[in-house]
């Protein structure tokens, strides 16, 4: 692990989440969302992880909330095992930790009032003796995110989608959290109201110190807003850095291609442009070795180069030689020379 686990919050090592699935023609088969994701988060810090749809990210974020259980691997919040802490001790564990959801239309009861879905987490964690109290406490706090305290008695479907997060993040407040997992909580809004979001909740981090595990799947997003990034790519992180370091000096192919994909306003910046090509493919049967190599424009580059053995696979049907060790062996989540805080997992980057 890159970072000092001892001043931490947030300390997650070698997770591994597994689904089970049926396979087509014998038993069960398992969709390796999360494979082995070691990371840490100090109290007040943004950790972002970063990737394409289905690199696991989601299944991170909700793993390390209990709210999925987790196949292999340790979480510990302040220094407690979240793992095997017995239920009540959990139940008081919860109150502090918090997530905010992408879709905020699907995660808002449509039944209840906005009042009640945000006085909620109160009323679980018993943060008021009074309904009267709760009451004020709900008012402040859809003050707090932006929203008139009168609409308290309105249904979330009177609300337009930007309204609707900050009526998610009010729920996320209202226990009074230390730790939130957002998850991609900009994506389905409109690019206008992105950066209120944003700005909303960077706000909210400098008033009451929050540790934040911010999930997106755009390095854009969380430009100005992370300490630390991690790059997910099929349920592995391929490189993690500190954010002034990962954007200047990216060094995993997929990270670099996760650059190009985002518009930048330098036309000549010096990272390598690396295309993306296909699709993500599936964790249930992922590719061997680097889990990247069918789609990294270097390693056929790298081989094209010669000089290092190669080999072929198919990609889509074509022949393509890449390096036989992007294939036979999985590279290792590393520090680079000079810089311990910066790894990643690429062979052809040592
Ligand atoms: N409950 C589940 N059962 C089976 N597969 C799942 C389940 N949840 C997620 N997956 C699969 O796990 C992978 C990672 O999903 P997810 O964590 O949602 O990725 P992301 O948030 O990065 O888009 C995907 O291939 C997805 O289809
Ligand atoms: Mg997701």
């Amino acid at each position: 692990m890159n970072q000092d686990t001892q001043n931490s919050l947030v300390v997650v090592n070698d997770l591994k989440t597994w689904f089970p699935v049926r396979g087509r023609w014998f038993g069960h088969q398992f969709v390796r969302a999360v494979d082995g994701v070691s990371f840490s988060i100090p109290p007040g810090a943004t950790l972002a992880l970063v990737g394409e749809s289905g690199s696991g990210k989601t299944t991170v974020g909700r793993t390390i909330l209990k709210l999925i259980p987790a196949t292999g691997g340790q979480v510990s919040f302040d220094e407690v095992d979240l793992f095997s802490l017995p239920r009540s001790a959990l139940r008081r564990m919860r109150r502090r930790m918090q997530i905010i959801f992408q879709d905020p239309v699907g995660s808002l009861n449509p039944r209840m009032t906005v009042g009640n879905i945000v006085g909620e987490p109160i009323k679980v964690h018993r943060l008021c003796d009074t309904r009267r109290a709760r009451q004020q406490q709900v008012a402040e706090l859809l003050g707090r995110v932006g929203l008139d305290p009168v609409h308290a008695k309105r249904y979330p479907h009177e609300f337009s989608g930007g309204q609707r997060q900050r009526i998610g993040i009010a729920r996320a407040l209202a226990s009074q959290p230390e730790f939130i997992v957002c998850d991609e909580p900009v994506s389905a809004l409109d690019v206008s109201i992105q950066a209120q979001i944003l700005n909303l909740l960077d706000d909210l981090q400098d008033e009451f110190n929050f540790t934040y595990l911010f999930i997106a799947h755009n390095l854009a997003v969380v430009e100005h807003f992370a300490d630390t990034v991690a790059v997910m790519y099929l349920g592995r992180i391929v490189e993690i850095a500190g954010r002034d370091d990962l954007y200047a000096n990216p060094q995993h192919p997929y990270t670099v291609s996760l650059f190009s994909a985002v518009p930048r306003p330098e036309p000549d910046r010096k990272a390598d442009r690396i295309r993306l090509e296909g699709e993500v493919p599936s964790p249930i049967n992922p590719p061997t070795g680097c889990h990247f190599h069918p789609r990294c424009g270097l390693t056929r580059q790298k081989a094209d180069d010669g000089g290092e053995q190669t080999c072929q696979v198919t990609v889509q049907g074509r022949p393509v030689t890449v390096l036989r060790k992007c294939v036979e062996q999985t590279p290792e989540l590393l520090p680079m020379t000079g810089n311990s805080n910066h790894c990643h997992a690429c062979h052809m980057r040592r």
